[in-house]
């Protein structure tokens, strides 16, 4: 630590302030120690630190500033600025005060911090200073086994206020808190870590949810399938097969025996390909996710006596189609989710799909928004079936997007909307085909 530099006065001398004998102030301090006994938090606690030393060294405005590695955040009573009203911790390096909190001056004592060039270099947060008047000021380190936790400060909109014989009072003051406020701080970040733990365990447990869900879907979707197999292409095939047996064993062979015959193995042919297009959507490998969402808003929504219209806009610029095949497959199925439930609840005159690269700094996300001009959705809450925004949810979750259903802000029916941070390949790929 350096010798800290002289004081910066204001004007001429003042006569001294009358000060309270050494017993008066043992007794004083004994009482701040009471006081803060059962403060359980920060704000608190400074409130009725200040509130006693008022007594002894009267002030306009306290703090207690705690380091956090290298940030700080600040407690204050008397005035409560931007100096704690920040909602995040501020980074030590623009503290007006950080010599002391990084050690450098064993403390800091100014008639004048509205003048003092050591409170305003560049990047320093001191418009409070301004803002409040702080005028005279010390400013000594809180120390726990020699190691500085933070700082407390004193400061009067009177210049001049404090002088040289405060500081070491100030000290006694900033040792006696120093303890219980390391105390705090540790509490703090415990509880603060016990937060993020219980969050992050519920999100894997969210994810393992979703994913057992999924995983359920499958299998149901694989009974399906074979439903579907056995009790139309297999039935029908079977129906052929004993026609052509017959056939076979010399039964006459008329022209118009045919017919059916040929119209049931179109049939046949119709439902296995509807079969496998939902089990596996081949049009993604054939045409890429585009022209995937694409084909399938036409199959859903054109004919059937649907009165829906639907528009596609796709200006992906092909990012899509460098992403991996279970992710492309993921944001189908995610589209094709939202679609449907567009189509069968929401009953809508139209059904607009959006895909969109959007530039994000050095990076790039994809967007992709399922707009319906329905009813509205109501919350999640609301709802007695959930499954398949459940499955949407966890899809999005397992890929990495960002996933949102929620009522258009222009009232008009429902926005499914997903975000993806793109890899740096397809970032870089529809960027370079772009120059
Ligand atoms: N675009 C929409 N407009 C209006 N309501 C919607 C829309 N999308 C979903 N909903 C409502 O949310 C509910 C839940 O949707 P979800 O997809 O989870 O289940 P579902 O479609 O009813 O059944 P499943 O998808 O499991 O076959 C729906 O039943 C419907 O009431
Ligand atoms: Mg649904």
């Amino acid at each position: 630590m350096t010798k800290a530099a002289p004081p910066i006065r204001s004007g001429e001398p003042k006569p001294a302030r009358p000060r309270l004998g050494a017993e008066a102030v043992f007794r004083r301090l004994l009482q701040i120690s009471k006081a803060l006994a059962g403060q359980l938090d920060f704000q608190t606690a400074i409130q009725a630190v200040s509130d006693e030393l008022a007594h002894i060294l009267p002030h306009d405005h306290l703090d207690v500033c705690i380091l956090r590695r290298d940030q700080h955040v600040a407690y204050e009573a008397g005035a409560h600025t931007d100096w704690s009203l920040n909602e995040r911790p501020l980074p030590v390096e623009g503290s007006p005060i950080r010599v002391v909190l990084l050690g450098q001056a064993p403390f800091l004592l100014t008639g004048d911090a509205m003048r003092d060039p050591r409170f305003h270099f560049d990047g320093a947060f001191s418009h409070p200073i301004f803002a409040e008047g702080l005028r005279s000021r010390i400013h000594v380190p809180l120390l726990v086994r020699g190691e500085i936790i933070g700082a407390f400060s004193c400061s009067s909109r009177m210049p001049d206020f404090f002088t040289d014989e405060d500081v070491p009072f100030a000290q006694h003051v900033a040792d006696m808190l120093a303890p219980y406020f390391f105390a705090l701080r540790v509490s703090e970040d415990t509880r603060l870590l016990a937060i993020e733990e219980a969050e992050g365990r519920a999100r894997e447990e969210g994810l393992r949810e979703g994913a057992l869900r999924l995983t359920e879907e499958l299998e149901r979707e694989r009974q399906r399938i074979g439903m579907d197999l056995h009790d139309l292409t297999l039935a029908d095939l079977t129906r052929l097969s004993r026609r052509v047996d017959r056939l076979r064993a010399g039964e006459a062979l008329e022209p118009d025996m045919l017919e059916p015959i040929a119209s049931a193995l179109d049939r046949c042919i119709r439902e296995l390909r509807e079969i496998i297009d939902d089990a596996r959507p081949n049009v993604l490998q054939l045409f890429g996710l585009a022209d995937g969402i694409e084909d399938f808003l036409g199959r859903a929504l054109d004919g059937g006596g649907t009165q829906i219209a639907w528009r596609f806009r796709d200006d992906s610029e092909a990012c899509v189609d460098v992403l991996e095949e279970p992710l492309r497959v993921a944001l189908f199925r995610i589209v094709q989710e939202a679609v449907n439930n567009a189509a069968h609840h929401a009953e809508p005159s139209l059904i607009e799909v959006d895909l969109r690269r959007e530039p994000c700094g050095e990076e790039a996300h994809l967007a992709i928004e399922i707009r319906d001009d329905g009813i509205g959705f109501a919350s999640l809450q609301q709802r007695k079936r959930v499954g398949g925004i459940r499955n949407m949810q966890t899809r999005a979750r397992l890929v990495g997007a960002h996933f949102q259903i929620a009522r258009r802000t222009d009232g008009r029916g429902t926005l499914v909307a997903l975000t993806l941070p793109l890899p740096p390949q397809a970032a870089d790929r529809s960027a370079g085909e772009q120059a």
